[in-house]
């Protein structure tokens, strides 16, 4: 399942007509990601593959279409060299897809219709390859004809898929003679991470390998992944996109948006009236009278017409809802390759669309009055929010000069677009940090609360600490330090917005309480994993901040729990005064004791360790249910338990060694077919949707509960198999669904829990390959009473491998200076045999706590 890596591909492309601004150094990545094997037919075909070894392939009539598997999940720019068309043109179509169901559908497994992610919104795009120099003629893509090459390279990267289907739509015949990713991320065969796991049985070894490979693709390195806009001294050229929106626009009201447009291909796109988070609002594509791509879906974006959505796009996409359509023949010719000034002014009763002056469609907002803010998306109102810019799917345009006026007249915005502040203000700047996305394909946001699995990840596996660094330098950058989010730190940005605009991203991407919470819990776990004084000390002031500001914004006074607006979110399982979000907080208290401890800030420790006291308090005295055996959800649910009540009261060191065997005990109910529902409430059926972000949290904390708690092996063994002998390995053994790395949720038949959205490259379910590492091969960093420190132990859970009929493992674990831990052991006729060593690093102490005492 090891990548194959293809060196020989001319990679040099000519560069464009225009003249555009470059601005980004790209970081050298390896060399490309090519496919393992594929077939041609009459459809796409996940059986009866060939090798593929860069061998050419032709497409026609009669077999036009080539899938195409990578093996494992990749991601880059997609590229294909077309050495022979029989035409004078043809057109094909390349298609994304993690699942292999996704060939099947019109539009891959996307689009992703919510935010820009520095990726194509879209998972299919349409090359018109012309024969007479074997390329793509157009300025939109990267061409190269040298030497007869016809290499064509999509400009946009797809950021996550193990699949890929080339279609031919036109009536002719095409020779491939090579097809791949440019890398946009480094991936490396799991044998050459500096971390390792294996054991006796090996299906633990591949469940350990999904999130090793999930950070690699998830987590990007700086000015890697590059600005979806292209500038240029003409204005901006937006190929089709998600329509990213300006930070400036959002309290506008009833204005007139002009802006000047010359489309390259097919049409040009905006939005006036969008929302804060993803842009919620009008949408309004322009399909010119030019003849169309043989593959447009001409019902949509008829030629010469103007087509208007509201919401999030012109289609509805799984979470993602839009009003349906409304279209409008134009009265005029819209010619490509001219320009046009686009007027639209948002009315009481729609919006007035002119072009060159001419009315072009008045469009009734009327029909788009019940989509308005569903779920809180967008605006409160049909006038009232921030304009952007996108072409639809394959159509390509140059936006410039672009003007608002208020309703009395004035002008209160004008921007040529063609400087670089346009990147940041629209929110699609090249990633200037190393970060971690929450998933390859979407949302491809920075999610602070997903980061609690995949920095415990990274530290097991490719030991990229620096990304741990960076990842708390990102944060703390955007913290707020003056104003209504005073001391919050963002939870879900976009790799592609600018700090200066993070007062127009609040509350939307600062609100919810237990992502502050995650965050301080990483802070915690990297402390834990280092001891990094100096970066803590650094960080420290603001970590405090950020603590005291979810005191004073949710700390009930009356219950001691955490309670009001924006506490219900996600653990809290839609309730408040809730154990999992207090005992979360709790877990991060108790760590940041430690932190506190060692730069010798002895009132904070003192004021952290009464407040974890008192919340442990509240919790087991209002929380703690004898009836059920287990902490209750909350106080409004005294008889409902989950799983993260559980896990976090354990974590926390609230529960004690009865109420931790009770509460797992407990679970049983909750067992839904492959694993766990998150709470009792919830009724069990094969279309349930389980989360391997939640029961990640629950492995963890039943390892603990035996180490620190002694609970036996009886009592948590049966629930760890249900957890990694029968959860875990559906993203093993499903060949159509398989990727090689961790899913964000999953059915209870064992399907993707979101169908096709369902990201299959997601840390956030991943956290087996940490905890397999700190237990079964029991390498972990653990808090030592007498030297008043984290060290390194080796220290497997015994009797809880021994009940996983397991005989022996062996691994590497990283170090954050450099070098690893390298350590195995075998169980023979009941003795322990061990082997730790430490190697590439001087000053590493291991403890080991003797098996055979
Ligand atoms: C070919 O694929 C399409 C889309 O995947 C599917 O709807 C159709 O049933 C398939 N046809 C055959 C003959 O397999
Ligand atoms: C588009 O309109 C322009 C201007 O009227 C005209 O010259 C051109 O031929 C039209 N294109 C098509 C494909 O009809
Ligand atoms: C495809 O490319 C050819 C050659 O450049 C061009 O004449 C034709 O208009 C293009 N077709 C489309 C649909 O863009
Ligand atoms: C376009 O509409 C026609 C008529 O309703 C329908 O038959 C066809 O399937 C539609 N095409 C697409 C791509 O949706
Ligand atoms: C539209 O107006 C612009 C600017 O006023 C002008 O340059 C352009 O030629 C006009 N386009 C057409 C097709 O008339
Ligand atoms: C016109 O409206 C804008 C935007 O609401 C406002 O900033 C400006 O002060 C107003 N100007 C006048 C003269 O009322
Ligand atoms: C913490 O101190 C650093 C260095 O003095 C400063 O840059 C930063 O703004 C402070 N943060 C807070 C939250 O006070
Ligand atoms: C939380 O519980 C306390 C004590 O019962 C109560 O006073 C408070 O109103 C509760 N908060 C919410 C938001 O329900
Ligand atoms: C654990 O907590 C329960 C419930 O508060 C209590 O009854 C029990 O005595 C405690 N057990 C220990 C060993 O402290
Ligand atoms: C704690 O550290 C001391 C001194 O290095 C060591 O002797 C002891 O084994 C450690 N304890 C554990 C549980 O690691
Ligand atoms: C371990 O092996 C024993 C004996 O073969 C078997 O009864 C038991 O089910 C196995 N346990 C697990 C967790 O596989
Ligand atoms: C354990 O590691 C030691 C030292 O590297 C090696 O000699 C030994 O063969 C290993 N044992 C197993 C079972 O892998």
């Amino acid at each position: 399942m090891a990548l194959k890596f293809q060196s020989d591909v001319d990679m040099s492309f000519s560069s464009s007509s225009q003249s555009l601004v470059v601005v980004l150094l790209w970081v050298p990545l390896c060399a490309s990601f090519t496919p393992i094997a594929y077939s041609v037919g009459t459809n796409s075909s996940s059986t009866g593959l060939q090798t593929y070894s860069g061998q050419g392939v032709t497409l026609d009539s009669s077999n036009p279409v080539l899938t195409l598997d990578y093996g494992t999940e990749v991601a880059g720019f997609p590229y294909v060299q077309v050495t022979s068309v029989s035409g004078s043109e043809a057109q094909i179509e390349l298609k994304y897809t993690e699942a292999f169901s996704g060939l099947a559908n019109a539009y891959g497994d996307g689009p992703w219709l919510y935010t820009s992610g520095n990726m194509n919104s879209f998972r299919t795009e349409t090359f018109n390859i012309s024969g007479s120099t074997l390329t793509e003629s157009s300025e939109l893509f990267n061409v190269s004809s040298s030497g007869g090459s016809g290499m064509t390279e999509s400009f946009f990267l797809q950021g996550g898929q193990r699949w890929q289907s080339v279609t031919l739509l036109s009536n002719d015949s095409i020779t491939i003679s090579a097809i791949g990713f440019r890398p946009s991320v480094t991936v490396l065969p799991v044998s050459s991470l500096t971390g390792a796991f294996s054991a006796s049985d090996d299906s633990l070894d591949e469940i350990w390998n999904l999130g090793s490979r999930a950070v690699q693709v998830a987590c990007v390195d700086a000015n890697t992944q590059p600005s979806t806009w292209e500038l240029s001294d003409n204005g901006a050229l937006v190929r089709g996109q998600y329509p990213v929106t300006s930070a400036l626009g959002e309290d506008y009201d009833s204005y007139t948006l002009t802006f000047f447009t010359k489309i390259v291909r097919g049409g040009t796109g905006w939005r006036v009236a969008g929302g804060a988070n993803g842009g919620y609002g009008a949408y309004f594509v322009l399909t010119s009278n030019a003849t169309q791509l043989l593959n447009a879906n001409t019902n949509l974006t008829a030629p010469n017409s103007l087509t208007a959505g509201y919401g999030f796009s012109i289609i509805n996409q799984a979470i993602l809802p839009s009003a349906p359509i409304q279209q409008f023949p134009l009265p005029m010719e819209l010619s490509e390759n001219e320009w046009y000034s686009i007027s639209t002014v948002l009315t009481s009763t729609g919006y007035n669309v002119s072009i060159n002056g001419t009315v072009a469609a008045f469009v009734p907002s009327a029909p788009f009055q019940s989509y308005l803010s569903p779920g809180g998306w967008g605006t409160a109102s049909l006038t009232t929010g921030t304009w952007g810019f996108g072409p639809w799917l394959d159509q390509a345009a140059y936006f410039k000069n672009v003007e608002i006026i208020a309703q009395n007249g004035t002008s209160v915005y004008t921007n040529s677009l063609t400087t670089q502040e346009v990147f940041e203000e629209y929110g699609v700047a090249a990633n200037s940090q190393t970060v971690c996305l929450d998933g390859a394909k979407r949302d491809r946001e920075i999610w602070i609360g997903d980061y609690a699995h995949t920095s415990r990840m990274i530290a097991a596996s490719s030991g990229r600490y620096d990304i741990l660094q960076s990842m708390l330098q990102y944060e703390f950058e955007w913290q707020f330090l003056s104003g209504a989010g005073y001391g919050f730190v963002p939870i879900q940005e976009t790799m592609g917005a600018g700090q200066q605009y993070e007062s127009v991203y609040y509350p939307s991407e600062y609100g919810e309480s237990d992502y502050q919470i995650f965050f301080l819990v990483t802070i915690g776990d990297y402390f834990t994993l280092t001891s990094d004084t100096t970066l803590m000390s650094q960080y420290w002031n603001g970590t405090k901040l950020l603590v005291d500001t979810i005191i004073s914004s949710w700390l009930d006074p009356y219950s001691g729990l955490l309670a009001g607006s924006g506490t219900n979110w996600f653990t809290a399982q839609g309730t408040t005064n809730a154990t999992a979000p207090t005992a979360l907080f709790a877990t991060a208290l108790k760590q940041l004791i430690s932190i506190a401890i060692a730069l010798d800030d002895a009132s904070t420790a003192a004021t952290y360790t009464s407040l974890l006291s008192n919340i442990s308090t509240a919790i087991n005295t209002q929380l703690w249910s004898p009836s059920t055996g287990a902490y209750a959800i909350s106080l409004t649910n005294p008889t409902e338990t989950g799983i993260l009540a559980t896990a976090f009261t354990i974590r926390s060191g609230i529960a004690n060694a009865t109420q931790a065997a009770s509460s797992i005990a407990a679970l049983t109910p909750l067992f839904c077919e492959i694993g766990y529902m998150d709470n009792s409430g919830t009724a069990c059926s094969g279309g349930t949707q389980l989360s391997p972000n939640t029961q990640g949290f629950l492995l963890d904390a039943l390892f603990l509960a035996n180490r620190e708690l002694n609970v036996s092996a009886a009592i948590i063994v049966p629930v760890i198999q249900n957890l990694l002998g029968s959860f875990w390995p559906s993203m093993v053994t499903q060949n159509e669904y398989y990727t090689g790395t961790s899913w964000e949720y999953v059915f209870a038949d064992g399907s993707p829990g979101i169908g096709l959205f369902t990201s299959l490259c997601h840390c956030w379910g991943g956290a087996p390959t940490y905890v397999l590492t700190d237990y079964v091969l029991g390498v972990r960093r653990e808090f030592n009473e007498t030297t008043s420190a984290y060290g390194w132990v080796f220290d497997p859970a015994w009797d809880i491998v021994e009940g996983m009929n397991l005989t022996a493992a062996q691994g590497k674990v990283p170090l954050v200076g450099g070098g690893y831990i390298d350590a195995n052991w075998t169980i023979v006729d009941g003795a322990v045999a061990y082997n730790v060593d430490v190697v590439g690093a001087t000053g590493v102490v291991v403890n080991v706590v003797d098996p055979n005492p």
